[in-house]
C-alpha cells in the first residue's frame, strides 16, 4: 500500500490533534502514513501519496492561509497526476465552519475523490470528534489500499 498523507495547518493545535487522530485510525491498516504541516509538504509529496487528509482551521470563515497556499503551490505541478486519489476532509472551527466550503471546491479542482462530507470539529477533539476522526483514517487507509 502507498503512503497515506495528512497535511494541516495549526496555530492553537486544535487542527492538529485533528490530524493525529486521522493519522491513528489510518494507522491501524496502512503501514506508511505521513502527518505533515501544509507549509512543509510539497508536489511531490502529493503525487507520491496514495491518499490524502487535508485539514484547515477555519479562519474568517475560510481555510487557513498555508493550507490554500499548499494546494496553490501543488496545482499546476500535479495536474494530471491525482485526480481520483482518496481523500478525506477536516476543519475545526468556533461555531461557524463555513471553511468547509472552500476547502471542498479546492479539492473538486483537484478532482479527488473526497470519500465522506468533511468531518467538522468545534474547537479542540473530543469524543464523538474523536471516533469520527479515527473512522475517517481508517476509510481513508481501506480506500488506499484498494485504489
Ligand atoms: C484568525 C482567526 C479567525 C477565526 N475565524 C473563525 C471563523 O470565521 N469561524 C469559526 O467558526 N471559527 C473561527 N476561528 C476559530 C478557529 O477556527 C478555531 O479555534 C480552530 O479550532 C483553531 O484551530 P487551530 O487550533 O488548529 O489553529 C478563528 C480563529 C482565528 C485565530
Amino acid at each position: 500500500m502507498s503512503k497515506i498523507l495528512v497535511i494541516y495547518h495549526t496555530l492553537s493545535g486544535n487542527t492538529e490533534a485533528a490530524a493525529e487522530y486521522i493519522a491513528q485510525g489510518a494507522r491501524e491498516i496502512a503501514d506508511e502514513v505521513e502527518v505533515k504541516l501544509a507549509k512543509e509538504a510539497d508536489a511531490e509529496d502529493l503525487r507520491s501519496c496514495g491518499a490524502i487528509a487535508v485539514g484547515t482551521p477555519d479562519y474568517f470563515s475560510y481555510m487557513a492561509g498555508m493550507v490554500k497556499d499548499f494546494f496553490d503551490r501543488t496545482y499546476y505541478p500535479t495536474q494530471g497526476q491525482v485526480a481520483g486519489k482518496p481523500c478525506v476532509i477536516f476543519v475545526t472551527h468556533g461555531g461557524g465552519g463555513r471553511a468547509k466550503d472552500s476547502i471542498q471546491s479546492i479539492c473538486d479542482s483537484f478532482e479527488f475523490d473526497v470519500l465522506t462530507g468533511p468531518v467538522m470539529i468545534k474547537n479542540s477533539p473530543e469524543g464523538e470528534n474523536v471516533v469520527s476522526l479515527k473512522d475517517a483514517g481508517r476509510k481513508l487507509a481501506r480506500a488506499c489500499d484498494e485504489n
